[in-house]
């Protein structure tokens, strides 16, 4: 990320949004689990929300500074530092998966293939793996100048997470971001 990214991702502005309109409608009635496993948490924001509606959270972070210091701030969370495209646990180790805002950041299509793949690997039998993502806003270009920005198309998204082995596909567009959930 770069320096504004990173710092926006800290602030109350972006957690409020997080956790008050993106967060509600990308987990509306999903029964997440006591096993979740959250993919790249950033500065936490969606760490500090996701660990209040799971038993046990496991949160895998790509940037080593990011990670040493979610693991400094979460002592009730299990961080670990690797990419989400090679998830070091075992098949079927959870019972949910999340990722927000974080998908664009994964710089090539194959790549966020790859990443659907292991989030499909990594569930149990009944898992749900759901998320947001930004829909590219001039805003959000401005924001990652000079940063990875691969946005991820909603319309296609269904046919990408159904050719990694997902079912009961739901894709919902809100005002900058939109909203997913597919079942393993
Ligand atoms: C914009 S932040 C989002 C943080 C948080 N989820 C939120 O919504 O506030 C995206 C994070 O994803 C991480 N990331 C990017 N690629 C990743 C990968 N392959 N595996 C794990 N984390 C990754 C980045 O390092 C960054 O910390």
């Amino acid at each position: 990320m770069n320096r504004f990214h990173r710092w926006y991702c800290g602030t109350g502005h972006w957690r409020r949004h997080l956790t008050g309109t993106i967060l509600p409608q990308a987990l509306t009635d999903e029964d997440l689990g006591d096993q979740v496993l959250e993919l790249g948490p950033g500065r936490g924001a969606s760490t500090a929300w996701l660990k209040t509606v799971t038993g046990s959270l496991t949160s895998l972070e790509l940037d080593g500074d990011l990670s040493a210091a979610l693991a400094e701030r979460f002592s009730d969370v299990e961080i670990v530092n690797g990419s989400a495209t090679d998830v070091p646990f075992e098949a079927g180790a959870f019972s949910g998966v999340v990722c927000t805002t974080m998908l664009h950041h994964v710089p090539t299509t194959a790549e966020q293939d790859r990443l659907f793949a292991e989030a499909k690997r990594v569930l149990g039998p009944g898992g749900v793996f759901c998320g947001s993502d930004s829909l590219s806003t001039p805003i959000f270009r401005l924001a990652h100048r000079g940063d990875v920005m691969n946005v991820v198309d909603p319309d296609a998204l269904p046919d990408r997470l159904r050719a990694a082995g997902f079912s009961e596909v739901r894709v919902t567009r809100g005002s900058d971001f939109f909203t997913f959930r597919a079942g393993a």
